[in-house]
């Protein structure tokens, strides 16, 4: 068996609060002792990272100013340029500190907003000076647990807004930042803003500045929806609403496991890195954007596991990638989907020019069409359902 080793050209990033995730969880203390990002930086670079990300709160502790930010910042800069690991994503923490309990950017307490707005500007300076080309948001306080207790529709008018000055600021600081929102359906919430790719899509397209916002789905989110994720991002890329993603795994609706990336439902982790990596128009990439994971290494391991789950991110995309490939080139595979008629798809259901006159007057179309014999024909999705499962165990 092959071992694909991980380099800078496959484009793996990872949040800082990933491996540095000591472990709290809503029943239990942590587990771990608190990761030095600085350490962090070296151990991914060290496992074939080519970035990192981060939340404000993750490199600098809330409410730390002047001096002693700057120094926090001086320090990993050090790091990255020591180990030419890149920033390509940067976010806000608008969600642990009291404060935000009711909402940050959509709570009922204007002060509240002011002051998660200002929090936001001020990392997305650090942003742009860091080099990321994109900025996150999840709400995850955004949102609500009394429908009651919240004009519903006021907050995705303050949603909206927030979107257009910042994207506003952006273009007039050239900061050259493109925005991308992150669903996620409950938790810390009950029920939270913009829970699906499919709403915050919707919700784009309502902005001032739509071309500049798009999406950054996390795989568990979608299926703690119980909604197929591959299905999700395939319309994100076609709006051409991908601009980042959140690898990671998850069994099913439940609450936000943060498995590593196949831990969870691998078939549907095999589809994704099918479409990711063979789904563009020429059969290449659909995506060229970091790979990226927002997982939580088990409470159960010390920082040796924490290790080792990092790097069996890594692994197991490019296992998944390998596996797609073979796949694709698999001639077995090429007749079965042309039996499927899969690639048939792609043409266009009207020939070039023609109308829908033209399809009135189309007796093959309707009144000769034998209707009873296509409904007998079987359309062969089995045989590449197993053909799938067959590359993704090795057996072919
Ligand atoms: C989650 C979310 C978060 C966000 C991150 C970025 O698991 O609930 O993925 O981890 O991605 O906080 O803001
Ligand atoms: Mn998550
Ligand atoms: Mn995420």
């Amino acid at each position: 068996m092959s071992t694909p080793q991980p380099t800078r050209e496959d484009k793996f990033s990872f949040g800082l609060w990933t491996v540095g995730w000591p472990a709290r969880d809503p029943f239990g203390d942590t587990t771990r002792p608190p990761l030095d990002p600085v350490e962090s930086v070296h151990r991914l670079a060290e496992l074939g990272a080519y970035g990192v990300t981060f939340h404000d709160d993750d490199l600098v502790p809330f409410g730390t100013d002047g001096a002693a930010r700057e120094q926090h910042i001086k320090r990993f800069r050090a790091a990255l340029e020591e180990t030419g690991l890149v920033v390509p994503m940067l976010t806000t923490n608008l969600f642990t500190h009291p404060v935000f309990k009711e909402g940050a950017l959509t709570a009922n307490d204007r002060d509240v907003r002011r002051f998660a707005m200002r929090k936001v500007m001020r990392n997305m300076d650090l942003a742009a000076e860091l080099g990321a080309r994109t900025y996150v948001l999840w709400g995850g306080r955004e949102g609500a647990e009394i429908d009651t207790a919240k004009d519903l529709r006021a907050a995705l008018d303050r949603y909206r807004e927030v979107l257009d000055t910042l994207a506003q600021y952006s273009a007039d600081r050239g900061h050259g930042l493109r925005f991308a929102l992150e669903p996620k359906p409950n938790e810390p919430r009950g029920d939270i803003f913009l829970p699906t790719i499919g709403h915050a899509l919707a919700f784009i397209s309502t902005l001032e500045h739509a071309e500049m916002v798009g999406v950054n789905p996390e795989v568990g989110h979608e299926q703690m929806s119980n909604l197929n994720f591959t299905h999700g991002i395939a319309q994100a890329l076609w709006q051409g609403k991908l601009f980042h993603i959140d690898l990671n795994g998850q069994h099913g609706p439940k609450f936000d496991q943060d498995l590593v990336f196949g831990h969870g439902d691998l078939l549907s982790a095999f589809a994704t890195v099918d479409l990711l990596e063979n789904g563009g128009p020429d059969g290449g990439p659909a995506y060229d954007g970091p790979r990226h994971f927002d997982y939580k290494p088990l409470r159960t391991e010390d920082i040796d596991g924490v290790w080792t789950s990092a790097a069996a991110n890594m692994r197991t995309y490019l296992l998944l990638r390998e596996r797609a490939a073979a796949f694709r080139a698999d001639p077995e595979v090429v007749e079965a989907l042309a039996a499927a008629r899969v690639p048939e798809l792609a043409t266009p259901t009207l020939a070039a020019g023609e109308t829908y006159d033209d399809l009135l007057a189309d007796r093959s179309a309707f009144e000769d069409f034998d209707a009873e014999a296509a409904g007998r024909r079987g359309a062969g999705v089995e045989r590449i359902a197993q053909l799938a499962v067959e590359h993704l165990l090795g057996a072919r």
